[in-house]
């Protein structure tokens, strides 16, 4: 398989939007039509379901964890794995099933994480427990969470083409994150489990 093909199909299985999935699988809304819009595991929660809170995030975690994995075992190099990881957090971000549109990445790419380097995953939930322990806004997690990748990635595998992937990875997930940031200055980010004051 060249290198081409299998970042084609790294973005393919990044597309693959678990918060539709699991929201028609569990009977609720499109999750695109409540609270802030987001296709991701926070917004679904917001449903008031917890299982499909809970599958969403698996489903979009694993699928980041699978494509680097798989990658590994088809004999790519540690540097290419990572760079399809990152192919699937794309394809998660600009989903081809949802018109070029998606997620945030939060779960894609702690799932790419995981493949990556299993320290690496447990530093990033680490740092994202901290601050969602300390403040209860998933995004402020996510943002720290983010921060730490890159960093936390160049000390502990010390390869320059992984840590760029790593940290395009921070950059595209702060970018989705810029509404949030205006709500987290503003004061009016909703806390995990609560309705955001601003709904689309
Ligand atoms: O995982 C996305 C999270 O960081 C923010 O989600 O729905 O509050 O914009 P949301």
């Amino acid at each position: 398989m060249t290198l081409i093909l299998l970042l084609a199909a790294a973005y393919l299985i990044g597309s693959v939007p678990f918060a539709i999935l699991s929201s028609r699988l569990f009977g609720l809304a499109d999750p695109r039509k409540y609270g802030s819009g987001n296709p991701g595991a926070t917004n679904v929660l917001r449903s008031g379901s917890k299982g499909a809170a809970a599958l969403t995030l698996l489903g979009d975690c694993l699928k980041g964890t699978l494509v680097v994995w798989l990658a590994a075992r088809l004999g790519f190099s540690a540097v290419e794995a990572a760079w399809a990881g990152l192919a699937a957090f794309f394809g998660h971000v600009f989903s081809l099933f949802l018109r070029f549109n998606g997620g945030k990445g939060v779960a894609t790419a702690l799932g790419v994480l995981l493949g990556i380097d299993g320290w690496l995953a447990l530093a990033c939930l680490g740092a994202w427990l901290l601050v969602a322990l300390l403040t209860r806004y998933s995004s402020a997690a996510a943002l720290a969470a983010a921060l730490a990748a890159p960093v936390v990635g160049h000390l502990l595998i010390g390869s320059m083409p992984v840590t760029a992937a790593l940290f395009i990875m921070a950059a595209v997930l702060f970018w989705r994150h810029a509404a949030n940031i205006r709500r987290l200055l503003a004061g009016t980010e909703g806390r995990l489990g609560e309705k955001p004051a601003k709904s689309v």
